[in-house]
């Protein structure tokens, strides 16, 4: 039995006041989320304990203390501050996981800013799309990734900083540079934060969108409630644990549970800065005796596919609470897990809308292998009839996954898309945009999404922006763009293309275009297969049809075809 009490008894009669006096948090007072991560766990004697122990693919290690990070993301307001940026102004992170990225977070809350996240493999034009949309004014980034904000540079008149933070004076600062070195400026022992209010908005992160751009989804600083919360009684994260959370912080899961609230607990975190490889992260785990580790089914399933045999290279014995999120995760993995680390991951559900775990397995509830779980306490779930928006009365159907809104991480709206945020809410549910069912004893079995957004290794990628990038190819006449099967992403990207005249496929041009991609949008979003075809199915009225292409992918019927141009 954990020490945080049964489901049941959990969810009966839960509110969210129950986070706010932990937290001895007041309404009405002051909320600034940098403080609650820094400060407020310094003033509770646990300054010399360590909050972040950092490494690089390379072999470069850092260590943070809670007094560290106090007074580095204090330096850092000060510092942004100095250049004019005001509350409320929007501040992007494009980087990698380095430290200035968790550390630079809190100190943009701290004096009030909007902390606009973005991952820093982004091309160029999906950097564009974003920072356009936000206004942005300020970019924090390293020496490596400027390049690809001062291509775009022209075209963003409010962009007033690109702030390097690992300048070391071998190559010129360029137009609008400014170098700043977190361990090389002045510490600013003292900084009083900007007394931002439960509703003062926070961050901003970018998903993708079925039809249009991304959209940026605002939070606020009460968003620290139920990230807080969650994090204590799902990912079970207790004063002595050590916290490995695998996700980047340019996307919802990353900052949530990979800044926000392990900081808000005072507990200490490890990050690893590389790509993916089962012996390194076996390595990272015995190395710093991780206790909670909460990462994606991707991930897991690339563990499995490196075997057995390597797990018991390494002692893991100090692992106690596993859990997943981003995407379905599948049976055999939780099983798998059970097996070899002597856990199972706990599945658990949620959204960059919804800011925090919404469905969720729960330390002590029994798993249905390939279930999300149950409800968190305070949060109304069910799958409604999509007809009609009304609860199912039976268990079993499958419907749309719909919330009832008033949580504390909820979005708050979509940055300046008050229209499409609006279109979210049906016969006061919030629309996931996901298909589910529930079953008799109130477990939710997740179905796929309701739209045509592609989920690769836990990425959302839009058909939409890919079919516009690809249009701006010199070779491309027109485009479609699917999700494919694959067994370790679950879905990755595939297109359709039709050639202008005076192009023929060839496997260079494959090539060429499947770079073009990468570099524009990023890696996520670059097709894995393109189909060179001398027409695309068609309405009528000259819409492609996605579904038919996506059906013949999955080995699906196609269904409804009366619509098809070409009959
Ligand atoms: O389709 C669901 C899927 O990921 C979507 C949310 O993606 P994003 O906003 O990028 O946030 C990802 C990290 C929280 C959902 O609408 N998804 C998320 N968790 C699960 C999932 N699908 C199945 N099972 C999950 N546990």
């Amino acid at each position: 039995m954990s020490n945080i009490g049964s489901y049941e008894e959990r969810y009966k009669d839960f509110t969210w006041s129950v986070a706010e006096k932990e937290l001895e948090f007041q309404p009405g007072k002051p909320l600034n989320i940098g403080w609650y991560c820094s400060d407020r766990i310094c003033a509770r004697g646990k300054g010399d304990k360590t909050a972040l122990v950092w490494e690089s693919a390379s072999g470069a290690a850092k260590t943070y203390t809670y007094h560290d990070v106090r007074r580095l993301s204090n330096t850092f307001a000060v510092f942004l501050q100095g250049l004019g940026l005001k509350p409320q102004d929007r501040i992007c992170l494009f980087m990698d996981k380095i430290p200035e990225l968790y550390i630079g977070l809190l100190g943009i809350f701290k004096m009030g800013g909007i902390a606009q996240p973005l991952f820093s493999a982004f091309g160029d034009e999906s950097l564009f799309v974003r920072l356009d949309n936000a206004q942005t004014s300020a970019v924090i980034t390293q020496k490596k990734h400027a390049p690809k904000v001062r291509k775009i540079l022209d075209k963003l008149p409010n962009l007033k900083h690109i702030i390097i933070v690992d300048h070391d004076g071998k190559a010129p600062l360029k137009d609008r540079d400014v170098a700043f070195s977190l361990e090389k400026a002045d510490p600013v022992e003292t900084f009083d934060a900007y007394p931002s209010e439960a509703e003062t908005p926070s961050l901003l992160h970018y998903t993708s969108g079925t039809t249009g751009q991304p959209k940026g989804v605002k939070h606020v600083h009460y968003s620290l409630i139920s990230q807080y919360m969650t994090a204590r009684w799902v990912l079970d994260i207790r004063d002595d644990d050590i916290y490995w959370c695998t996700a980047d912080p340019g996307w919802v899961t990353g900052t949530s549970y990979g800044i926000i609230a392990p900081w808000s607990l005072g507990v200490t975190q490890c990050v690893m800065d590389a790509g993916f490889s089962a012996e390194a992260w076996y390595k990272f785990i015995e190395k710093h005796r991780i206790t909670n580790w909460y990462s994606a089914p991707t991930a897991i399933r690339s563990l499995m596919k490196a075997g057995d045999e390597i797990v018991k290279k390494f002692d893991l014995s100090s692992l106690r609470q596993l859990a997943s999120v981003g995407e379905p995760l599948n049976p055999e993995a939780v099983i798998w897990s059970e097996r070899v680390f002597g856990k199972a991951f706990l599945d658990t559900y949620f959204q960059t809308e919804t800011g925090s775990i919404m469905i969720t397995n729960y330390p002590d509830m029994k798993i249905k292998p390939g279930s999300m779980g149950k409800p968190f306490p305070g949060i109304r779930a069910t799958v409604l009839d999509p007809k009609t928006y009304e609860p199912y009365a039976e268990t079993g159907k499958i419907g749309l996954i719909g919330i009832r809104p008033g949580w504390p991480a909820m979005m708050r709206t979509y940055w300046n898309n008050e229209e499409t945020y609006r279109k979210k809410f049906q016969n006061g549910w919030y629309m996931t945009g996901d298909r589910a069912s529930i079953d008799k004893e109130g477990y939710f079995w997740f179905v796929g999404r309701d739209d045509d957004i592609i989920n690769t290794g836990g990425h959302l990628v839009s058909p939409f922006e890919v079919e516009s990038a690809l249009l701006e190819h010199p070779a491309i006449a027109e485009s479609a763009v699917v999700s494919k099967p694959d067994p370790i992403n679950m879905e990755v990207v595939k297109a359709f293309v039709t050639l202008k005249p005076g192009f023929t496929p060839s496997a260079d041009l494959d090539l060429e275009i499947m770079n073009f991609i990468r570099k524009k949008l990023s890696p996520l979003a670059m097709p894995q297969e393109i189909t060179f075809s001398d027409a695309l199915p068609k309405t009528r009225s000259g819409k492609i049809m996605r579904r038919i292409l996506k059906a013949k992918e999955w080995g699906e019927e196609i269904g409804d075809t009366s619509t098809l141009e070409n009959d």
